[in-house]
């Protein structure tokens, strides 16, 4: 009967609508729980399984993986940033004024994370999350195999098209790098069962959703990884520096606007942020309950030119296998003369880690180095610049660089949260939207309530 004529099923009462707007959203698939809260308001308990990570993402969470590729193909598409086939620079945009990353700038950007690549000297490389190339182009003729897979469709058929020797490109999403479809892949370019040395994922974290799914594909990429490899998890928004990010972006759009005023919008744009951030003790987390001996270097972006991908990103390599090397020295900072002299004799002998090195990206005092500075202080030597720990406001110098994950002994906390993540506010808007069209559906002319999102959709809710 209620089927038939759902409309005659509204209650007038408010009350009694509330109740019977629960009792509807509470039958729609992708929800756990739903019930009348004060204010009129409605509680509800997404489905865990519509929004999880593992053991495959849930539909909710695949809309939010999907937007991601539907914004990338159609960046792609525009082909507005693409100067050559090997520097298709698309989507490359200052976030402050909207204009493209200047292309020496970018240049740089794709040598040093192609340094990084190659500084465990990889002979097989599976990046996830390629792109149009930027890194393909310039590793591949370093290796012996490399394979590339991407959410874009467009980046995977330019790619594949392009005809790179000894390549290969695939469309699978970063939690997939240890499937079939990618298996496939990997086993026809790199041999049979060969794992790759290393497993690229550069400026890619940010699509994703949570901390969950950033845990599966670091799980997956630990799982196919050679032993003695690494896995370089490249160009992350750091959320300690996230406040700083949007400041410097409110103050750039609006100088006039009083403090009160932009600390509000700064409020706002982090609750609205629609790109994961995280500190590298989350990562340290994840790889601690993955079983492996793995040992975690954080490194500090060492461009010249001060951009919002020198200032508030780094790159994670962590290196598999718990091979302990020679003792290290640690030699807290106390200024420039220490780094000329005793870094550079010391190279000689045992390794060195000089800590707690002020980041003049970050600290603005006159003279204080910058890790593009530190890295031109030891040019011609093996020697890593290192955010210190975690703390994005010190810098820390490896010599030679294969000590650099030894300098998290010294390792400082980052100070403010270890994760900024998109999801919960994506959930509460795709939800509003998927109830209201459900009601529409089961209970024409039946409004939906203003919701509650119960527990934290993400990590302690699945
Ligand atoms: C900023 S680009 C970086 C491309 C490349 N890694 C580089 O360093 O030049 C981000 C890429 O990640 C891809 N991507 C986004 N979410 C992904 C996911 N969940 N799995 C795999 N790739 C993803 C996008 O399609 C896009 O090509």
């Amino acid at each position: 009967m209620d089927d038939e004529n759902p409309i005659a099923t509204i209650p007038d009462d408010p009350e009694a609508r509330l109740v019977r707007a629960a009792e509807l959203v509470a039958g729609h698939p992708w929800v756990a729980r739903a019930e009348p809260a004060p204010g009129g308001r409605l509680r509800v308990t997404p489905d865990p399984a519509a929004i999880s990570a593992t053991p495959t993402p849930g539909p909710l969470l695949r809309e939010h993986l999907e937007h991601w590729a539907e914004v990338y193909d159609w960046v792609y598409g525009t082909g507005e940033g693409r100067h050559a086939d090997d520097l298709d620079l698309s989507g490359w945009r200052d976030s402050v004024t909207g204009a493209p990353l200047p292309r020496e700038h970018m240049r740089e950007w794709i040598d040093r994370t192609v340094e990084l690549v190659l500084e465990s000297n990889p002979r097989t490389v599976l990046e996830a999350g390629c792109g149009t190339g930027l890194l393909a182009h310039r590793l591949h003729g370093s290796l012996e195999g490399y394979v590339g897979t991407d959410v874009a469709d467009i980046a995977v058929d330019r790619l594949s098209a392009a005809g790179l020797p000894r390549t290969g490109f695939v469309r699978a999403a970063a939690h997939e790098v240890d499937s079939p479809t990618v298996r496939r892949v990997t086993d026809a370019v790199l041999g049979p069962g060969v794992r790759p040395d290393c497993v690229v994922l550069n400026s890619v974290t940010q699509c994703f959703p949570n901390l969950d799914y950033l845990a599966a594909v670091v799980r997956g990429a630990l799982a196919v990884v050679a032993d003695g490899g690494t896995v370089v998890l490249g160009d992350i928004r750091h959320s300690a520096l996230v406040e700083r990010h949007f400041t410097e972006l409110e103050r750039t759009r609006d100088p006039q606007a009083p403090l009160e005023g932009i600390a509000e919008r700064v409020r706002v744009a982090i609750a609205e942020d629609e790109e994961l951030s995280f500190a590298p003790e989350a990562v340290r987390e994840i790889v601690a309950a993955s079983g492996r001996a793995v040992r975690i270097s954080t490194r500090a972006r060492t461009m010249a030119a001060a951009t919002e991908l020198t200032r508030y990103r780094y790159d994670l390599v962590l290196h598999i296998g718990d091979r302990a090397g020679p003792p290290v020295e640690y030699i807290p900072w106390s200024g420039p003369e220490l780094l000329s002299e005793k870094a550079r004799t010391a190279h000689a002998g045992a390794p060195v880690v000089v800590h707690g090195i002020p980041n003049g990206l970050v600290d603005e005092t006159p003279d204080t180095p910058t890790p593009y500075a530190l890295r031109a202080a030891l040019a011609g030597i093996d020697a890593a610049v290192l955010v210190d720990g975690g703390d994005p406001r010190l810098l820390a110098v490896a010599v030679p660089a294969s000590a650099a994950p030894a300098a998290q002994r010294v390792a400082a906390p980052a100070p403010g949260p270890a994760a900024g993540e998109p999801f919960p506010a994506f959930l509460r808007r795709r939800l509003a939207e998927l109830l209201r069209d459900h009601l529409r559906r089961v209970a024409p002319g039946l409004p939906l309530p203003p919701l509650d999102l119960a527990g934290r959709p993400s990590r302690e809710a699945v």
